[in-house]
């Protein structure tokens, strides 16, 4: 393996970001190292996605443009790994000739063995069954993001609950925990490096049950890593609405690192809907668990994912979606047209929603949240928040950073910023974005000194 050049595209969750991060560490450490174009790599990697059919299609089309690339160059070992590999499972062998490896979600840090054997043996196999106690292909040794200053950390994997439109508890498998003396390590291990702020993984993270510590869950988890000396910002995605304990509520405001937001997917505003989606929760149970977080810390933003054109919704139920929006007035929204993903139960539900309806009905909810992220955002005109400076915004002439909110802040400032925590005083509220000004009345005497001068 020692000098081959590897390519990962990867498509899907911050999962799926999560476990490329993690093949790629291992294969540096088998002597390989990482090329940003295809044509350059002896080893091709689809991290794919299969949430939705659309993110399905992309893995394929990719796929289908490596095809010449192969023709060119036989040696090369294609691999498809992640959701749709564990879906398919030795099906794509069949179906695209030049792929050599399938590899599912548990397996993908074991990639490097994996081409070896195929490029050694010329093999072309799939590698899909699921772990069922073990956590070791999670267990990992940090890794931060590109500017250091952030990381994920997965604390668990798989999902329980088989919402009846969703492939994820097929494809990751059953929920597993990682002990949570391997968690603390990696964290103390990021924050060495000079990680700022940890973002906890998984499919349902008030899920976790430390495998290593009798009766100590997710809360537990939280109050013991904002124990860290280092770490200033905590945050974690994404939690179910009916595992949003009372216990966990009083974590927001008590544990200083845990940032003021939380991502929590309603899904749908109609009771009957959610029924039929399984999730496990009524809407009014959804909204007093929001009222009851406001209660606690009032300007705790919300964020949140919806499914509209579900089968059997009809304008009624949808009209209980906006209404949902309307009232928690969310800080942003993930919204999505429902698709039909094989296995579900969902799958075999009739679908009584025509596409261009379900457009439609998107097109409303988006139209109807853009004003309220606007007018939320334009609410904090005028106020001063803690900015964590990531770099340089988009078009490259300002600085980016986010509020504890994990709203994106663009503003001015003189060089040398990045991974500094900076008191920035918002001008204009827009509809994804603050700008806004640093401001230098609100700065410690040595950000002060330090942004003025240079
Ligand atoms: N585990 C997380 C998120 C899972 S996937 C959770 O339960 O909150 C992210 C989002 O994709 C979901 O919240 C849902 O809104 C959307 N999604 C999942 N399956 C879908 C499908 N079949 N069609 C449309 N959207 C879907
Ligand atoms: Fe899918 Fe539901 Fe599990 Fe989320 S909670 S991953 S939507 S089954
Ligand atoms: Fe997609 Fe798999 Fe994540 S289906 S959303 S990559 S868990």
């Amino acid at each position: 393996m020692e000098g081959l050049a590897y390519y990962i595209e990867t498509f899907g969750c911050q999962m799926n970001e999560q476990d490329s991060l993690r093949a790629g560490e291992r294969l540096k450490g088998a002597g390989c190292r990482e090329v940003v174009s295809p044509a350059e790599a002896d080893i091709l990697i689809v991290n794919t996605c299969s949430i939705r059919r659309k993110a399905e299609e992309k893995a394929y089309s990719l796929l289908g443009r490596f095809r010449a690339l192969k023709r060119r160059r036989p040696e090369l070992t294609i691999v498809v790994a992640g959701c749709v590999a564990q879906q398919e499972g030795e099906r794509l062998l069949d179906r695209i000739p030049h792929v050599d490896v399938v590899c599912g979600p548990h397996h993908v840090s074991e990639i490097g063995r994996l081409v070896k054997r195929s490029r050694e043996k010329r093999q072309r196999f799939a590698m899909v069954s699921q772990m069922t106690n073990s956590v070791e292909d999670l267990e990992c040794p940090g890794i931060p993001a590109r500017n250091g200053l952030k990381a994920y950390v997965t604390i668990m994997e798989g999902c329980n609950n088989f919402c009846s439109y969703c492939v994820v508890p097929f494809v990751r498998g059953r929920e597993r925990s990682r002990p949570c003396r391997s968690l603390l390590e990696e964290a103390r291990h990021l924050l060495e490096r000079g990680v700022k702020e940890v973002t906890l993984l998984g499919q349902n993270v008030n899920a976790y049950r430390a495998p290593d510590r009798m009766g100590f869950g997710f809360p537990d988890l939280l109050a013991a890593l904002s124990g860290l000396e280092g770490l200033r910002r905590l945050r974690f995605t994404t939690s179910h609405p009916k595992d949003l304990s009372a216990e966990l509520i009083e974590c927001f405001g008590s544990l200083p690192p845990l940032c003021e937001h939380i991502h929590l997917p309603l899904q749908s505003g109609s009771d009957s809907v959610l029924e039929a989606m399984n999730r496990g929760y009524t809407r009014s149970v959804y909204l007093e668990k929001i009222s009851a977080l406001r209660d606690r810390v009032p300007n705790v933003a919300v964020t949140s994912d919806m499914i509209v054109g579900f089968a059997g919704e009809g304008l009624e139920d949808f009209e209980d979606t906006l209404a949902a929006i309307r009232h928690v007035r969310f800080d942003s929204i993930y919204s999505f047209v429902f698709s039909r993903r094989p296995g579900t139960r969902a799958a075999r539900l009739e679908e009584t929603v025509p596409e261009g309806e379900k457009l439609r009905r998107l097109h409303v909810l988006q139209a109807v949240q853009r004003e309220i992220s606007l007018e939320k955002n334009k609410a904090l005109e005028g106020e001063t928040f803690e900015v964590l400076v990531e770099g340089s915004s988009r078009n490259g002439r300002q600085w980016m950073g986010r509020t504890r909110t994990n709203k994106i802040v663009n503003f001015s400032g003189p060089e040398g910023l990045t991974g500094r925590f900076l008191p920035v005083t918002v001008r204009e509220g827009c509809r994804n974005s603050l700008r806004g000004d640093f401001a230098a009345e609100h700065a410690n005497p040595e950000d002060r000194g330090r942004c003025l001068s240079a």
